[in-house]
């Protein structure tokens, strides 16, 4: 099984279908709406503290996870360490995998749905009042949510059935260039509204007191979620990243990307916060509040709200195959099932489970738990607990478990190139890590 692997193209092939999946939903809409929540620059800085010095050691790790095993994460953490009761945390990873992709379909399809507005010109002329009374009925409407989650992952489904390079590699590699063009361009445009300075300063200029347990964690989760990790994603795709591959250059590389365009994001949507009144506290609606508002007043708006919907639903959609990949290969190599049928088996349950996400955002939707919504709590839960426990674990793995030679091995390739920073990623990968993790468990448990 492992010599049959597929296995990325090109370098730039890695590059992009890595890229892609990390960059997504989780940039774009995620980001934004976390930051402001959570007191805007004092949540940036503990987010890119994290992703930096956190995150890419949880990368290479799961990179070499996936490499060394060639195999899906159940397969591979029970084979590396021998044990079968390792494989719980490559369940825990489709678990979560199940959990994310439920309501990450549900806000692509709302880009889709907001593509569809744009072509038709609906926002042309609305008052951002309007604008949310719109989003609003689109919401209540119950079944309109559904047809574009459906859409979605259908979509998802079919990418899947694609095969890794020619599905993945080739939509990556020329969309995701334009996606970061728009995203520069609309940055520019904001430095001509009228919200500019607040929108700036509420980004970087941070106050410090507003960082606690709590902030840390959602930073923390969101770091996360926007690096694809603690899931098994990066597991997957370590195991088709070709062995003379230079991992670590390759987790710089996308983590760099990763979060420039989520402060790219933040700068094209909180100046416009600010001028359009809009609250930064929104949730979820926030992107979806603020940025018609912008497309209205730019020249050539129409065309470029088309363009950036649909990009955002390429960006989605390159992150949802990577989460969905998890799922079906689990499904199709552990359960020797083909990969067709896996493929339809997880398109079926996403789309039940994404529904009941979306009904849950209307008016007083009886899908609540503890008072929030069942979009809200998988939104929170999978990426503020599952996805740090499943980091938490890979960690642990590696520093404890997993043959340190077959490790180091991983990140040097084999000792083909020297790797000045290997004792530093070792030593958060064995200690900082796992401690900084487990206290951030304790904290929201209430023990410390
Ligand atoms: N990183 C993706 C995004 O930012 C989401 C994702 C999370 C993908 C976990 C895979 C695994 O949208």
């Amino acid at each position: 099984m492992n010599n049959k692997r597929a296995k990325f193209g090109s370098r730039f092939g890695v590059i992009a279908a890595v890229g892609g999946s990390v960059v997504g939903l989780g940039n774009i809409w995620r980001f934004p709406y976390l930051c402001g929540e959570n007191g805007g620059a004092a949540f940036l800085i503990v987010y890119i503290a994290i992703s930096f010095m956190i995150a890419i050691p949880i990368m290479l790790s799961e990179f070499a996870i996936g490499r060394s095993s060639r195999s899906n994460p159940m397969h591979a953490y029970s084979s590396l360490s021998k044990k079968r009761s390792w494989g719980l945390a490559g369940l825990l990873g489709i678990a979560t995998s199940i959990v994310i992709l439920s309501f990450y379909s549900v806000i692509a399809g709302w880009a889709l749905e907001f593509l569809r507005e744009s072509i038709a010109d609906n926002f042309g002329g609305s008052s951002p009042e309007a604008i949310k009374s719109n989003l609003n009925t689109f919401i209540n409407s119950g079944w309109r949510p559904l047809v574009w989650t459906l859409v979605f992952v259908i979509a998802t489904g079919a990418v899947v059935l694609g095969g890794v390079e020619k599905g993945i590699e080739r939509i990556n590699k020329i969309l995701m260039p334009l996606l970061f063009l728009i995203l520069i361009g609309l940055v520019i445009n904001s430095t001509t509204l009228s919200g500019f300075s607040d929108g700036v300063s509420f980004l970087f200029s941070p106050d410090f007191s507003k960082i606690n347990g709590t902030v840390i964690l959602k930073a923390l989760g969101q770091a996360f979620f926007s690096l694809s990790l603690g899931m098994g994603s990066m597991i997957i795709y370590g195991s088709y990243i070709k062995r003379q591959e230079r991992t670590m250059k390759l987790a710089a590389t996308v983590s760099v990307t990763d979060v420039t365009v989520a402060v790219l994001s933040g700068l094209a949507i909180f100046p416009a916060v600010f001028s359009f009144g809009i609250n930064p506290t929104s949730g979820p609606e926030l992107i979806f509040l603020t940025l018609p508002n912008v497309f209205q007043q730019i020249p050539g708006g129409y065309f470029v709200s088309i363009i950036f919907f649909f990009l955002v639903f390429i960006a989605a959609i390159t992150s949802s195959v990577s989460m969905m990949e998890v799922l079906t290969s689990y499904i199709s190599e552990e359960m020797k099932i083909k990969r067709w049928v896996s493929t339809l088996m997880s398109v079926s349950l996403i789309f039940i489970l994404g529904s009941l996400c979306a009904l849950s955002q209307m008016d007083n939707s009886p899908l609540t738990i503890g008072g929030k919504s069942l979009f809200d709590v998988f939104d929170n839960f999978s990426a503020t607990i599952m996805l740090p426990l499943g980091g938490l674990l890979s960690v642990i793995f590696c520093g404890w478990v997993m043959d340190k030679m077959v490790y180091k091995n991983e990140l040097t390739n084999h000792g083909s190139y020297g790797l000045k920073l290997y004792p530093v990623i070792r030593f958060i990968v064995k200690f900082i890590a796992p401690v900084v993790i487990s206290l951030l468990f304790m904290s929201l448990l209430g023990f410390i």
